[in-house]
């Protein structure tokens, strides 16, 4: 049975059974979203960035109040219109007996609009760590190929390219980054060579929240003919992203962190001109256009979705759409802008303190919604450790590239009084020192 087939098989049997069976159609799965009281409410009272009710944003997430968390390039927590989702569409497959694939549809189509791209070159897969998985094995490195990363990337967006360097001998080219970032781009260029086949590197960097020039970097490699691999998980979410702008051949998310999505969710971006050239690693049911076992024949979809085979979780699929939904509710822009300023609020108060030294460039050019920061002459992981126990402030130690440092994330659910009292946290800790 052919891919095509199937999910129309599959369809029949759900909207022609169950819904006689039950009583209750399947197709409410999708409806969690659009019954969200905060999406229904919320886009219809603000038209400008002052209009915003940013308590009323706060309301949705189901953390309280009294927990000051500024740690989402770790994990974001999910507002109640995700959890609804994924528990509402859970109940109703489960009641009908189903696995509700071709629910998904709609996420995908959801995901494109976000991105600005086509939804046959979109995934959606398990998290970011997955995606560059991916990318690393579709493209059939071979001994004495190099691949370009930097000093900054996560273990997630590291390691694929490692594994490649003892299964296969390819080379692994590490680039220190320059942590203002307006040297980067010649930096990685300096070390391209003949051989060069791939650079991967984060949009921005998890360490301290640095952007790289992801456009100027996938047009370099696109004159070359290297690929361009991005590690989206921390800009997903955090900012307007346009994939046929940056134009990259790869592009892979978090669905759990700067989206709010639930986890276990990511995402994967395969620009469309290698969909028909490059064959995927992993295939199955849903891979297939043209499928017959018996004359041992296989045809792959013309969609990056080919690496979504198998049964999967649709629920929380549902929940990453919901996600979506949630954000551009209240504007990815507007998202970004209130992330711009709070940091900026956070650094003002930080370029008063002669003991503190900002590791996150200034310029909106090489960053955004993060800020990393480091009381000198101290252990930074500890004093982490210290503002959770004593102040609980979640931020996240960084001992990545031997920063010995302290990371803080600014969503739409912090608050100008909890920088604050991060600051006054601060000022209490370094004065006795
Ligand atoms: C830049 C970057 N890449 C990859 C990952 C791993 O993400 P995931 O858990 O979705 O695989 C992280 C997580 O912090 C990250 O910051």
């Amino acid at each position: 049975m052919s891919n095509a087939t199937r999910r129309g098989f599959i369809q029949k049997s759900i909207l022609g059974g169950l819904v006689y069976i039950f009583g209750t159609p399947l197709l409410g799965a999708q409806n969690a979203i659009e019954n969200s009281n905060f999406k229904e409410s919320f886009q219809l009272k603000h038209s400008t960035y002052n209009q915003i009710d940013w308590a009323k944003i706060r309301a949705q997430f189901l953390f309280p109040t009294s927990r000051q968390y500024l740690n989402t390039a770790s994990l974001g927590p999910s507002p109640r219109t995700v959890v609804d989702t994924i528990s509402k569409t859970i109940e109703q497959l489960e009641t009908s007996c189903s696995h509700g694939h071709h629910l998904t549809e709609k996420t995908h189509t959801q995901i494109a609009a976000f991105l600005n791209c086509s939804p046959d070159e979109i995934a959606v897969i398990r998290n970011a760590t997955e995606g560059m998985n991916i990318i690393a094995r579709t493209l059939r490195l071979k001994a004495g190929d190099e691949v370009i990363i930097t000093t900054h990337e996560h273990v997630g967006g590291a390691a694929p390219w490692m594994a490649l360097q003892k299964d296969l001998g390819i080379i692994v080219k590490l680039i220190d980054l320059d942590l203002n970032g307006e040297t980067n781009f010649e930096r990685i260029k300096a070390q391209t060579t003949s051989k060069t086949k791939a650079i991967a590197f984060s949009h921005i960097t998890c360490t301290n929240g640095m952007k790289l020039p992801v456009k100027k970097l996938a047009d370099f490699c696109r004159s070359k003919g290297i690929y361009s691999c991005v590690d989206g998980a921390q800009a997903l979410g955090m900012f307007p992203i346009d994939l046929t702008d940056l134009n990259p051949d790869f592009y892979t998310s978090s669905g759990h962190k700067w989206l709010f999505g639930p986890k276990g969710t990511g995402l994967f971006f395969m620009n469309k001109k290698w969909i028909q050239k490059l064959n995927p690693v992993y295939v199955g049911a849903y891979s297939d256009s043209k499928y017959d076992l018996n004359s041992l024949q296989m045809e792959y979809r013309d969609s990056v979705q080919r690496e979504e085979y198998g049964t999967r979780n649709t629920a929380i699929t549902l929940g990453l759409g919901a996600a979506i939904d949630f954000i551009t509710s209240i504007g990815i822009e507007n998202v970004a802008k209130r992330g711009r300023e709070l940091s900026n609020h956070f650094r003002k108060k930080l370029e008063q303190m002669d003991s503190i030294e900002i590791i996150t460039p200034k310029s909106p050019e090489f960053s955004a919604s993060m800020l990393t920061f480091r009381i000198k002459n101290a252990d930074n992981l500890k004093i982490n450790q210290q503002i959770n126990s004593q102040y609980k402030i979640r931020l996240r130690g960084i001992y990545e590239n031997n920063l010995n440092s302290i990371r803080v994330s600014f969503a739409v659910y912090n608050t100008f009084k909890e920088i604050d009292n991060l600051v006054s946290a601060l000022q209490e800790i370094t004065k006795k020192k």
